[in-house]
C-alpha cells in the first residue's frame, strides 16, 4: 500500500522476479532504475519507451542512493547480500526474492476491484496468498461480499504495487451518478466478464434489453431496480431517445447504471447512441464490451467463424436490409443477425450477386438456450428448410464453407 508514484524505486536484476518487480512499479508511477548487466525483453523494451531507466551493469554501492525501497533478485547470493547491506545502511526499504525472512518488505498478492484494494500476505507461501485474494476479489464482484461506502467517493488515484488499474475509470462529478453500458454476452452466464459483474454487484437501477442475459442479475444487489425496456421483433415498447433520456434521468439523480445488453453493445446494439446521450449530458459511461452472438452462437453450434483453409475472414450484417457489397467466395464467412424472414430474399440476393448457390448456410437458434438448435442447408435451400423448420427468433444466418464443420453437416442438402 506504498504510494510509490514519482519516487526512486531500485530494482537489481531483471530475470523474471526483477522484471515483474520492476514493471509493477512502473503501473505504479513509479521512477524506476533497474541494475543488471542482462535483461529480459519486457524490461528492455520499457527501458526502449521510456518507462524505466535500464542501468546495463553489474550492481555498484550507491545504487541505491535516493531511492525510497528496491528489490533484489539476482539470483547470486553473494549480490544479494551487498544490496541488502548496503539497503540496510541507507535506511531503503528492501524486498528480497531470495529470502523473506531477511527482507525488510514483503509484497503481497494483490487485486483490484472497482475502488478497493485486496493484499494478501499468507505465512510466506505466496500461493496460498494468490488463492485467497482470488476469492476475496471474487466474493467482492460477486457481491457475496459487500463493501458498502461510508465516505463519498474520490477519484481513483494509481493503484499499489501490483495492483491493476479498473478497465476505464471514470471519476463522476459531485452528485452525479453513472452509467455502464455492459455487455452481457450471448446468454450463458459463464459469459459474462469480471468487470460487468463487479458493475452490477454496485448498480442502483439495471435497465434490461429483451436479450440481456437474465441470470447476470445474480450478481445485482437484491434491492436493485430492474427496468426491462426490451424490444421485442416488430414491436419497440420503449423508444431509443426514451431509453437514452431515461438512462441519462437516473444518472443526473446519482443512480450508478447499469444498462445491460445482450452480446456486445457496440455490435448492433445502439452503444453509441446511449453514449453519446450520456455524454451530451455530462455523465460518466463506461463501455465494457460483451461475449457477441455473432462469434459465440457460432462457437456454441460448433461452428468456427474462421477456420485455416475454410475462412479466411467474416463479415457482420444484419439481415434486415440490402446486403450491401460483401466477398462472394465461400472461404468469406457471412454472419447475419436479425432479418429471419427475410432469410430467402437474402439467400436469393446472395446468389444472384455471385455466391455459388451450393454454398453451405446455416441458421442457429436461441444459442445457449434451451431452444439451441441449428439447421443446415445451402444457400439454394436454406429458406425453405428454415420455413419447414419453424425456425424462430433470436437467430442467427451463418453463410460458408465453415457451416460444414458443424456436427450434423452431411453435405449439400
Ligand atoms: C439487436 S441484435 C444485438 C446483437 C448483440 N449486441 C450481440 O453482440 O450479440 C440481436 C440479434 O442478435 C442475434 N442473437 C443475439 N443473441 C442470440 C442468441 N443467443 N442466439 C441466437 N441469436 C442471437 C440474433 O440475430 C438477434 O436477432
Amino acid at each position: 500500500m506504498l504510494r510509490v508514484a514519482g519516487r526512486r524505486c531500485v530494482v537489481v536484476g531483471a530475470g523474471p522476479v526483477g522484471t515483474r518487480r520492476a514493471l509493477a512499479l512502473v503501473r505504479a508511477g513509479a521512477d524506476v532504475t533497474v541494475v543488471a548487466p542482462v535483461a529480459s525483453a519486457d524490461v528492455t523494451g520499457a527501458a526502449a519507451r521510456g518507462e524505466l531507466r535500464w542501468e546495463q551493469r553489474p550492481y555498484a554501492t550507491g545504487d541505491l542512493d535516493g531511492a525510497w525501497l528496491a528489490h533484489t533478485a539476482t539470483g547470486v547470493p553473494a549480490i544479494d547480500e551487498a544490496v541488502a547491506a548496503d539497503a540496510e545502511d541507507a535506511r531503503v526499504w528492501l524486498g528480497r526474492a531470495d529470502d523473506r525472512t531477511l527482507s525488510s518488505l514483503w509484497v503481497p498478492a494483490a487485486a483490484r476491484v472497482d475502488d478497493v484494494t485486496v493484499t494478501v500476505s499468507a505465512g510466506g507461501d505466496p500461493r496460498r496468498a494468490m488463492e485467497l485474494r482470488d476469492k476475496v476479489a471474487h466474493a467482492l464482484r460477486d457481491g457475496t461480499i459487500s463493501a458498502p461506502r461510508h465516505r463519498a467517493a474520490r477519484s481513483t488515484t494509481p493503484s499499489p504495487l501490483s495492483a491493476a488499474p479498473p478497465a476505464t475509470p471514470v471519476p463522476a462529478p459531485p452528485g452525479v451518478g453513472e452509467v455502464a453500458l455492459v455487455g452481457g454476452g450471448p446468454g450463458d452466464a459463464g459469459l459474462l466478464t469480471l468487470r460487468a459483474a463487479e458493475l452490477l454487484a454496485r448498480a442502483d437501477v439495471v435497465v434490461l434489453d429483451r436479450l440481456a442475459p437474465r441470470a447476470a442479475l445474480e450478481h445485482a444487489r437484491d434491492d436493485v431496480e430492474v427496468i426491462d425496456v426490451g424490444k421485442t421483433a416488430g414491436t419497440h415498447p420503449v423508444p431509443q431517445e426514451d431509453i437514452n433520456a431515461l438512462l441519462v434521468a437516473r444518472a443526473l439523480d446519482g443512480a450508478r447504471v447499469v444498462r445491460l445488453k445482450g452480446g456486445d453493445p457496440y455490435v448492433f446494439g445502439r452503444g453509441g447512441e446511449e453514449l453519446d446521450a450520456c455524454a451530451a449530458a455530462g455523465v460518466p459511461v463506461e463501455v465494457v464490451p460483451g461475449v457477441t452472438s455473432a462469434i459465440a452462437v457460432l462457437a456454441a453450434a460448433g461452428i468456427p467463424v474462421t477456420h485455416r483453409g475454410l475462412s479466411r475472414g467474416f463479415t457482420v450484417l444484419t439481415g434486415h436490409d440490402d446486403l450491401g457489397t460483401v466477398p462472394d467466395a465461400p472461404d468469406h464467412t457471412l454472419v447475419l443477425l436479425m432479418g429471419l424472414g427475410r432469410l430467402r430474399t437474402t439467400a436469393a440476393e446472395l446468389v444472384a450477386r455471385g455466391r455459388d448457390p451450393h454454398t453451405p448456410a446455416a441458421v442457429l437458434e436461441d444459442g445457449y438456450g434451451p431452444r439451441a438448435r441449428t439447421t443446415l442447408g445451402t444457400l439454394a435451400t436454406i429458406g425453405e428448410i428454415a420455413n419447414a423448420a419453424g425456425v424462430r427468433a433470436p437467430a442467427i444466418t451463418v453463410v460458408g464453407d465453415v457451416v460444414t464443420r458443424a456436427p450434423g453437416w452431411a453435405g449439400p442438402a
